[in-house]
């Protein structure tokens, strides 16, 4: 009898099974000894040998790239750079025949263009014309409705695809003398200048300096600034007489501008960039908030209701963007 723990070590034959025991036996039941299958046996060390394999082969350690060399990372980037491919070609044969103008009707192409658009913009423009085209000194906001060049679509695709005063034989060019430097006219007369430019959007106590520059003004300026300061597109001239000012709006920077004559330069992006991503950027910049109508005639009295109801609000934007 093996009433008791561990009495008895030897194994024996179980009477009712007919198999060993392994001796161990507690409170009276006894360990038969049934050793795993062979079938499973063999299935487990198959798996651990595939395990050493695969561990040879495949990359499984920190480091190791394996025998195979192979690199889920590197799939993904190759499939990446295949759907970049793909969606370009996509691009070119859904705008290769729509004109800039259906692409913004079309709201399923325009938000597709948009989106392309935005991450060119953020590659591409964002550098200088800051996140979203707000604009810094000397760079101009692409988000509003004042336009150095012109504000419809084809405008805008030209000054992108040819830029200005670029290399380009269809680039937007004019050139503001350097009217103290060059020695056209005087100090007094520049400061003179100044203050007559400024007074036209905030207005100015010294009379006598704006009588004076009046003449020189009319002979000198307003070829390209027009008679009243209102500007002129197709020299690129701004209008000197609203709040958006592409250096400043103060005396100094004016007068700096004057003395200067800082002739700004923007990229012609037409031999960087293809043709689809120019026509995304397009769209892209029209729709940024100041995008114009293509008959110019229409857009003139939004600008001149804009510009008087943002006057105020404007004046502190416009000496920050001075200092
Ligand atoms: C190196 C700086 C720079 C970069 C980069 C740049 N621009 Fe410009 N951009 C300028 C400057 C400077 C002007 C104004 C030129 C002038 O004074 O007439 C300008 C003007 C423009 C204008 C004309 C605005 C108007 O009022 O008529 C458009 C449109 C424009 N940029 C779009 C773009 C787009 C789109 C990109 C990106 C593909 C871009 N720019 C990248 C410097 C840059
Ligand atoms: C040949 C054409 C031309 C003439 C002449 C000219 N300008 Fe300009 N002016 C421009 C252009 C173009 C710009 C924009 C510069 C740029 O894009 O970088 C400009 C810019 C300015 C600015 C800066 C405006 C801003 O928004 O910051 C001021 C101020 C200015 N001009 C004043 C004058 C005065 C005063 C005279 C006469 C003494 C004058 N200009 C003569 C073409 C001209």
């Amino acid at each position: 009898m093996t009433n008791s723990n561990h009495q008895d070590d030897t194994p024996r034959v179980d009477d009712h099974t007919g198999t060993e025991t392994t001796g161990h036996s507690w409170d009276g039941i006894e360990e038969l000894n049934t050793p795993l299958p062979r079938w499973w046996l063999i299935v487990f060390y198959v798996t651990i040998v595939w395990a050493l394999i695969y561990c040879i082969f495949m990359p499984s350690f920190p480091g190791l790239p394996g025998l195979r060399n192979h690199s889920e990372r590197a799939n993904v980037q190759q499939q990446m750079e295949q759907v970049a491919v793909d969606r370009t070609a996509l691009a070119s044969q859904l705008l290769s025949d729509v004109s800039l103008e259906e692409i913004e009707q079309d709201p399923e192409l325009f938000q597709f263009v948009m989106a392309a658009g935005k991450s060119a913009f953020g590659d591409n423009c964002a550098t200088c014309h800051g996140i979203g085209g707000r604009g810094v000194p000397g760079y101009p906001s692409l988000a509003d409705d004042v336009w150095l060049w012109g504000g419809t679509l084809e405008d805008i695709r030209h000054t992108i695809t040819h830029g200005i005063r670029a290399h380009s034989d269809e680039t937007r060019f004019s050139m503001m003398p350097s009217y103290g430097i060059d020695g056209l006219l005087s100090p007094e007369e520049i400061d003179d200048l100044a203050v007559f430019v400024s007074n036209f959007s905030s207005p100015h106590s010294n009379q006598a300096a704006i009588d004076r520059a009046a003449p020189v003004f009319e002979a000198q300026c307003s070829t390209c600034h027009g008679t009243n300061g209102q500007g002129d597109r197709s020299m690129g001239a701004p209008n000197l007489t609203d709040a958006e000012w592409l250096y400043g709006s103060d005396v100094k920077t004016i007068r700096s501008q004057i003395r200067n004559g800082r002739n700004g330069v923007m990229p012609n992006w037409g031999e960087r960039l293809d043709e689809t991503t120019i026509v995304a950027l397009s769209v892209y910049v029209h729709a940024l908030g100041g995008g114009e109508a293509t008959t110019v005639a229409e857009a003139e009295p939004r600008d001149e209701h804009a510009d008087a109801g943002s006057l105020a609000a404007e004046d502190n934007g416009a000496e920050q963007g001075g200092k």
